[in-house]
């Protein structure tokens, strides 16, 4: 059996990783390891959480003792690292709990698998996995090419700084202690269980309850998305198959402009909700930009299509009606964590948070 570590497997991404893993691999024990801050909800793991190849433990990514000490109780062969702070508007207020959780979280995972490894005298079978993102490149112009693997790092935003600086630790621990890793950059996601502060999900539930959709500046930044269970897909292909040392970009060439990405949304939820079409154009509301606000992403994701076959499985339109249609038909897990309840039950029942 191998015992592979996902850390934040209880937020978005994380979740549909944690689904894929413990169902596809039931030979594999999958130990989710989340501190269920705001973005971790196990509501997203209902499904899976009984389980018997699957064990939740609630820790701290920060503090290195606790996740020692999850390595030696359950003989970690792989780490798939995906816990972090991930809302660049939060990292604009708070940009200290960025550099905690994204990278001294890291550096204490990296240095308790490498102490548990190295220990056991080297490195064979074992393997760390660091989930990243396209925003550590900084901004593309418009028109303007793509982030390649080769892109030099340039992020803005104290979100994209924090998850430069963790991609940095990993490829040190790899260059100078020779732990085996891999890192992926992927582009936005979208899906069912993304926390409704993102765009997606924030205006699908505004459009719901017939609140303005706060659009920042003119609406014209770009960002290439992907469908969540696709990139999930993408994860398991490069952990399995992925050149230890190597980067892999992950992306569908799909780049929308936010205004046409927001009229869409309108569109499909209208019509999903037997509305009239347009009904709910009233509700855009143009807003002060974001600070530094990141002009255009798209990702060049040749390199994972060529050297491990991997193609997103699904266009665009049939994922947005797929991702409009689950929050539509769970509202309640809209209203759980819209609400703030699931914060009170997880308070109750795992402790502070
Ligand atoms: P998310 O905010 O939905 O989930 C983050 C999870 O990490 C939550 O379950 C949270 O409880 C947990 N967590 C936070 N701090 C922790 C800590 N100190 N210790 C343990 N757990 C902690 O994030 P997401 O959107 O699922 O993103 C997951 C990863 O993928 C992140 O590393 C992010 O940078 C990366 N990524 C996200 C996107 C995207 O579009 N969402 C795109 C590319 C890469
Ligand atoms: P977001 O989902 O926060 O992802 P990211 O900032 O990581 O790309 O935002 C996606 C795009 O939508 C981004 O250009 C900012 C914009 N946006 C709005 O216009 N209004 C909003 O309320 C939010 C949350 C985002």
């Amino acid at each position: 059996m191998k015992n592979i570590l996902i850390t934040g497997g209880a937020g978005f991404i994380g979740s549909h990783l944690v689904r894929l893993m413990v169902n596809k691999y039931p030979d594999y024990r999958i130990i989710n390891l989340d501190l269920l801050t705001y973005a971790g909800n196990l509501a997203n793991l209902k499904d899976v959480e009984n389980k018997p190849n699957y064990v939740f433990v609630k820790e701290d990514v920060c503090n290195l003792e606790g996740v020692q000490a999850i390595f030696d109780e359950y003989k970690i062969d792989g780490v798939i690292h995906l816990a972090a702070e991930s809302h660049v508007d939060r990292s604009i207020k708070d940009p200290f709990s960025f550099a905690r959780t994204n990278v001294i979280g890291t550096l204490s995972l990296l240095q308790a698998a490498k102490t548990a490894w190295a220990g056991g005298g080297d490195y064979t079978d074992k393997l760390f996995y660091h989930v990243s993102t396209d925003e550590v490149y900084g901004s593309l112009e418009l028109g303007g090419g793509f982030f390649t693997e080769q892109t030099k790092y340039a992020p803005h935003s104290p979100y994209s700084a924090s998850k430069a600086s963790s991609d940095h630790f990993v490829r040190a621990f790899h260059d100078t202690y020779g732990l085996p890793v891999k890192i992926s950059n992927c582009s936005n996601n979208y899906g069912s269980y993304q926390f409704p502060e993102k765009l997606i999900p924030l205006f699908i539930n505004n459009i719901i309850h017939n609140k303005p959709l706060p659009v920042y500046g003119k609406g014209e930044n770009i960002r290439d998305w992907l469908f969540v269970e696709d990139h999930a897909q993408a994860i398991d292909l490069i952990f399995h198959k992925g050149k230890v040392g190597d980067t892999y970009n992950i992306g569908g060439f799909n780049e929308w402009r936010n205004i046409d990405l927001i009229k869409v949304l309108i569109k499909v939820t209208d019509r999903l909700l037997g509305r009239k079409e347009g009904a709910s154009d009233k509700l855009i509301t143009y807003v002060t930009d974001r600070a530094g606000h990141d002009m255009r992403y798209a990702i060049d994701s040749t390199k994972l299509h060529e050297e491990l076959g991997w193609s997103p499985s699904l266009q665009f339109e049939e994922g947005i009606e797929k991702t409009v249609k689950w929050y539509l038909e769970n509202q309640e897990w809209l209203d759980f964590v819209t609400s703030g309840a699931y914060m009170e039950y997880y308070e109750e029942h795992y402790g502070n948070r």
